[in-house]
């Protein structure tokens, strides 16, 4: 989709995001020290375009995605939705002043209340968001079933009668009905058997182009994230270390890091999921980062003075990378 015009203005710009927890306090043992899940995180997401979010499992990208809708407040840092600030509310106020985005939830059973058939889930939906008419909420809820490509006859249905594929239509049409500028899609496609796979990413690139949307799109799936993405940033245990187009990261990636992940993936066929775990080394977890570059304790180029700070995220040509070797590593690293 890198056919598209890249620079329009910024739905969303962040500045230095940090979101942490609390650390699991065991009895008379000392207060443990926060877990930091979002580290420094600046970024911005350009009207109409798909920026995808890649990173191993617990590097932090639904906590950010979650920090970007209100759920979680961030420590720090500034959050401008629509060129205005929205940041250092308390969630419940965050929520409500950023009901432009939206989020389709990385387990879409999950996601959709068992006891409420498809038609009561997207009439409460409306109904919270304060239209009280019953029969336009009717007429559009119709609408957006269409949308998705689900017949009416679905709204009597309960969760546990539909698909996989079916979950995250209905998903996708209560976030639509909402009409929000910015979706975030958390894994869209975990879970799903190929030809449907296919087929949720079609739709979803129809309903961006249909309603105008821009999307921030998680993904472990490479394959998924270079069909459907504009740019993407990689993260690493809560910070971004590498972010590009999409053409530009997959050909000619900068952090060992990218690298390491696109060599897990030998080929990119669609549907290998998690390939990031094939990545030698420990596990990463934000509860325990190495210091320096976090990334030294795996990395094939890693040196005294990688352990000796974090590196900068360093910028040239609009491509970002947080790596202090880049430079003399570009070469050996790009895939083509
Ligand atoms: N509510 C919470 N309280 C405490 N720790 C949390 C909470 N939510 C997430 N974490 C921790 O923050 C880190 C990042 O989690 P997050 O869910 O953002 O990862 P992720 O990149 O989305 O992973 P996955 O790909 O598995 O979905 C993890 O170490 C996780 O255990
Ligand atoms: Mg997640």
């Amino acid at each position: 989709m890198s056919d598209r015009p890249a620079m329009r203005e910024p739905v969303l710009q962040l500045s230095r995001i940090v979101t942490e927890f609390r650390g699991t306090k065991r009895f008379l043992a000392p207060a443990p020290p926060p877990i930091v899940a979002v580290n420094d995180v600046s970024l911005e997401v350009n009207e109409g375009e798909v920026l995808g979010l890649v990173g191993e499992s617990g590097c932090g990208k639904s906590t950010l995605a979650k920090t970007i809708l209100g759920l979680y407040r961030e420590k720090s840092g500034d959050i401008l939705l629509n060129g205005k600030e929205v940041s250092g509310v308390e969630p419940r106020r965050a929520r409500r002043l950023r009901s432009d985005i939206q989020y389709v939830h990385q387990d879409p059973g999950a996601a959709l209340d068992p006891w409420w058939r498809v038609g009561g889930i997207l009439h409460e939906s409306l109904r919270i968001n304060g239209m009280t008419d019953r029969g336009e909420r009717d007429r559009l809820i119709d609408e957006m079933l269409e949308a998705v490509g689900l017949a009416p006859s679905f709204k009597r249905r309960y969760p546990h009668e539909l698909s996989g594929g079916q979950q995250r239509r209905v998903g996708l049409a209560r976030t639509l009905i909402l009409r929000p500028r910015l979706i975030i899609l958390d894994e869209p496609t975990s879970g799903l058997d190929l030809s449907v796979q296919a087929t949720v990413l079609r739709l979803m690139r129809d309903i961006r182009e249909q309603f105008g949307l821009t999307y921030i799109f998680i993904s472990h799936d490479l394959s998924v994230v270079e069909r459907m993405c504009d740019r993407v940033a990689i993260m690493y245990l809560g910070r971004i270390v590498e972010l590009g187009t999409t053409g530009e990261v997959f050909a000619r990636p900068r952090h060992p890091y990218t690298h390491a992940l696109l060599e897990a993936a030998p080929s990119l066929e669609p549907g290998q999921l998690d390939r990031a775990k094939m990545i030698e080394g420990d596990p990463p977890s934000v509860r325990k980062v190495p210091a320096g570059c976090a990334f030294h304790t795996r990395c094939d180029y890693s040196e005294a003075a990688c352990v000796e700070a974090v590196p900068p995220l360093e910028e040239t040509d609009g491509h970002l990378v947080r790596c202090i070797r880049w430079p003399e590593l570009r070469a050996r690293l790009a895939t083509a």
